[in-house]
């Protein structure tokens, strides 16, 4: 039996027709923030939490994919989270890889892309296997980017992009004086896609924990008071409809 079934909580969003109503943002990020308090409240194990969140992430990934978002950018697993106990670590491995083995098919319907942004070195090589083999058999599709943030750490990310870009004056092929934005925005796992118009943190917390550092520098920032395994369609639905409602000055007037 497939680990995820496909249209859990299928609660009643508005789906397409919000792309009439609301001018969409291009680029979501969501911090899947909240599943460790939801198992607690429950008097649950942490990983039920996980498992509970793992089935949202995917009813949300495809809604967001029917509303019209064309790339969203999920904190699945951070730099920092190595930190929790052993068990937890291991549960959540686990969980990426049921979910990475299923997932060849998942998304296919929606013809989602699947990325994966972080340093996939640091996970186990039947796991990193899985993420290029995910990455590769869904390349080609025409719908939206799904980029899963999985030992990423946008300090990292930032001190890899230095490093490329070092690493390429010591060479010869770049001086310093052609360093600018752009150029570092092309050396982030994000290179070529718009930053994040709209981040959204369900749990209350107002934190932005190492996520997207440099491309949010102008995003929208939507906090929810929902764990993230109760989050539903309606809540983004919501989210967007904030989204909307805000006047975008990029530091202007
Ligand atoms: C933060 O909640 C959540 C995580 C560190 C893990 C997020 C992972 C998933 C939702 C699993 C699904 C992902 C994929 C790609 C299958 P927390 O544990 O910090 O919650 P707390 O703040 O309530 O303790």
């Amino acid at each position: 039996m497939a680990l995820f079934g496909k249209n859990k909580k299928d609660d009643s969003g508005a789906g397409a027709a919000l792309a009439q109503e609301l001018v969409l943002p291009k680029h979501v990020g969501i911090i899947m923030d909240g599943n460790g308090r939801w198992a607690k409240q429950r008097g649950l194990p942490r990983k039920a939490g996980h498992r509970e969140g793992a089935q949202t992430f995917r009813t949300i990934t495809r809604y967001c994919s029917q509303v019209g978002i064309r790339y969203l950018t999920v904190y699945a697993f951070s730099t920092e989270n190595w930190k929790r106990p052993e068990d937890e670590v291991g549960a959540l491995m686990g969980l990426f890889k049921s979910y990475l083995k299923e997932a060849l098919e998942d998304f296919q319907d929606d013809d989602i892309v699947v990325r994966f942004i972080g340093d996939k070195s640091g996970f186990s090589p039947e796991l990193q296997a899985l993420m290029d083999e995910n990455e590769e058999s869904s390349k080609n599709r025409p719908g939206m980017v799904l980029n899963i943030a999985m030992n990423y750490g946008s300090r990292d990310e930032i001190v890899r992009a230095v490093k490329n870009i070092c690493a390429k004056v010591e060479a010869g092929s770049l001086r310093a004086a052609d360093v600018t934005e752009q150029l570092v925005a092309d050396h982030l796992y994000t290179a070529g896609q718009p930053d994040p118009d709209l981040i959204i943190r369900p749990s209350g917390e107002y934190r932005i924990s190492n996520f997207m550092l440099w491309q949010s520098a102008y995003t929208e920032f939507v906090i929810m008071n929902k764990l993230w395994p109760d989050f539903t369609k309606a809540d983004l639905d919501e989210a967007l409809r904030i989204y909307a409602s805000r006047n975008r000055r990029y530091g202007g007037v």
